[in-house]
């Protein structure tokens, strides 16, 4: 066999509610999960030793030394399989991306999911989806979900996945890309700042998800919970319903370490989305539409308006991680 290659969607989060800081560094979330039809995809083929190409968008700012995660995705895997390095010498990586990096819709994470996949056919490996998304889980919190695909709900870190039983509506979003990136940990680390007690506080609950307090001090875990107005809106197909219970509790933290994202969510909402939001822990913001000629509309219009760098149109909820014939 000489090469694999796997296709895996961007993610967008419809709820993300935070609890307070664990101890081991990470944050109990309760999220739901929406993979949208923006794909990277991934070849691996067999070579003397692992090392990692990437091309297409924001490829200089991907790391390619053992931190880039399709890497570890690969030791990770090499390292579960019943017998060991026997018959799985080294993979070339080969990354072409469109999702951007270090955008809040875990294009690393999905890397890793592609490379999983990949390498669990290149070498016959014959792992479950559950073994793999196991694998992943130790590689990064998203990467179980780009492995699942479609609508779930997240749970613990975001690895512990319940597919969510919703009809298969399509969904309009147009994205913002946005003129700078945020790291992931710094985010996490704001929104704990905004939440001391005594701290800023008070971030007006744009964005905050139903379940937390929006006034600053610690949360407390049982505060987190999954919004049952936006699972039966899902349930629905109810698009202006699921636009009207988008909530993100990085979003204040995420504006408040990129400003211009006011005027960005601000201009799409003018345009008439059904809903709008940071994605993720940003910069990245993300519109529903109420039609595909809505989105296009939109899009065109968001383009002009000079409030982000790009914007792409795309619809979800999109397949996980899959083998692609090319
Ligand atoms: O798991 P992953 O490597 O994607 O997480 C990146 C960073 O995001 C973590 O190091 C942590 O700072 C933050 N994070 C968190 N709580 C989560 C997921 C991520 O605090 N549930």
């Amino acid at each position: 066999m000489t090469g694999v290659t796997a296709r895996v969607p961007a993610k967008l989060n419809l709820q993300l509610a935070v609890g307070p800081l664990r101890g081991d560094g990470y944050h109990d979330l309760v999220t739901v999960f929406h993979a949208i039809s923006l794909f990277d995809q991934v070849t691996v083929e067999p070579a003397a030793r692992d090392a990692v190409t990437v091309t297409g968008e924001g490829a200089g700012r991907v790391p390619v030394g053992q931190d880039n995660l399709a890497l570890r995705a690969v030791a990770a895997l090499r390292a579960a399989v019943p017998d060991g390095d026997r018959g799985r010498p080294g993979v070339q990586v080969t990354i072409s991306k469109r999702i951007p990096v270090a955008a809040g819709l875990a294009g690393g994470s999905a890397d890793a999911a592609a490379a999983l996949v990949a390498c669990n056919e290149l070498w016959a490996a014959g792992l479950t989806q559950r073994q793999l998304c196991e694998v992943g889980a130790t590689v990064g919190s998203d990467v179980a979900f780009a492995l699942l695909g479609g609508t779930a709900v997240g749970r613990g870190r975001g690895e512990q996945l319940t597919p969510a039983l919703v009809p298969a509506t399509q969904y309009h979003w147009v994205l913002a890309f946005a003129d700078g990136q945020l790291a992931t940990p710094e985010v996490y680390a704001a929104l704990d700042r905004l939440r001391e007690p005594g701290g800023p506080g008070g971030y007006g609950g744009t964005g905050s998800s139903p379940g937390s307090t929006g006034l600053g001090g610690v949360v407390p875990p049982e505060t987190i919970q999954l919004d049952a107005a936006l699972m039966s809106a899902l349930r629905a197909g109810d698009a202006a319903l699921v636009g009207s219970r988008l909530s993100n509790d990085l979003q204040p933290a995420a504006v408040s370490l990129f400003p211009a994202l006011r005027k960005t969510l601000a201009a799409g909402l003018e345009l008439g989305a059904l809903g709008a939001l940071v994605a993720g822990s940003g910069p990245t913001c993300v519109f529903l539409a109420a039609s595909a000629k809505r989105a296009l509309d939109m899009a065109v219009a968001m383009s002009g308006a000079g409030v982000c760098r790009s914007v792409a149109r795309v619809t979800g909820p999109a397949p996980g991680a899959a083998v692609v014939s090319l």
